[in-house]
């Protein structure tokens, strides 16, 4: 997808961000970025300035806390996250630079237009964690678990590869479940119902669940496989 033809639903920008936020972005983030000018492949591991044994993709990042999180347990491995929502990306670069995480990069714009850009196979893992639920039905779709989104992924993920998706709103999740059940390329096997209703140990709890949790929602965690 190219720039031209994007259209992107939702916040840039939230609260005017303070110093801190401010200088993340103005300084930090040119060094974290992922370049997307021109338009050929982009190899991911070749943006970490060191060898990576794989590359972790976070799609909706929100304030970072996930993917920072999982970079600081993760050492070896490459974890882009992609957060049109400028307050996010600071909030991200900014933790990135107190815990010296070498291994974050960014894209603070649509991750479709990364999506295409990356080579087959290049992606390890991939999460998306608590996406805008869009719940008005003439907003559907814009819902990012859809089938060309779940394509592309299906594309860049070699068999194995687990894909984590969550939720707290009801309705996406019967959404979710349907066209990721209905894709070809992935496999959703839980073996009890812990699986869906408990947060693994290496996945720790973001922002939007924190919120969904105190309003009394229950989220649902999908542990999706790469078919064969
Ligand atoms: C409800 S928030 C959840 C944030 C975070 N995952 C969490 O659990 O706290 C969904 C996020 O997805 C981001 N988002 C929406 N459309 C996106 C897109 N096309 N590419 C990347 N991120 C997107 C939004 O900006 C928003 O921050």
């Amino acid at each position: 997808m190219t720039a031209a033809k994007r259209e992107l639903h939702g916040r840039r920008v939230g609260r005017p961000l303070r110093h801190r936020g401010q200088r993340a972005l103005q300084e930090l983030l040119p060094k974290l970025r992922v370049p997307l000018a021109g338009d050929g492949p982009i190899d991911p591991c070749a943006l970490f300035g060191r060898a990576v044994d794989g590359v972790w993709l976070e799609i909706g990042s929100g304030d970072g806390t996930h993917a920072a999180w999982q970079a600081a347990q993760n050492p070896d491995i490459g974890v882009i996250a992609v957060e049109p929502f400028m307050n996010g990306i600071a909030s991200l670069v900014a933790m990135a630079e107190e815990r010296q995480l070498t291994n974050i990069r960014v894209l603070d714009d649509d991750v479709r237009l990364l999506l295409d850009r990356l080579p087959p196979q290049s992606i390890n893992r991939a999460f998306i964690l608590f996406p805008d639920p869009w719940p008005k039905r003439r907003h559907w779709r814009r819902r990012i678990v859809n089938p060309s989104v779940l394509d592309e992924l299906a594309r860049l993920m070699p068999i194995g590869a687990e894909l984590r998706v969550a939720t707290d709103v009801q309705d996406y999740l019967v959404w979710m479940l349907r066209v990721l059940r209905a894709h070809p390329d992935f496999d959703w096997a839980p073996r009890s119902a812990d699986d869906w209703r408990v947060r693994p140990h290496d996945w720790p709890g973001t922002r939007f669940e924190e919120k969904g949790l105190e309003a009394g929602r229950r989220s649902t965690y999908l542990s999706m496989k790469r078919a064969a």
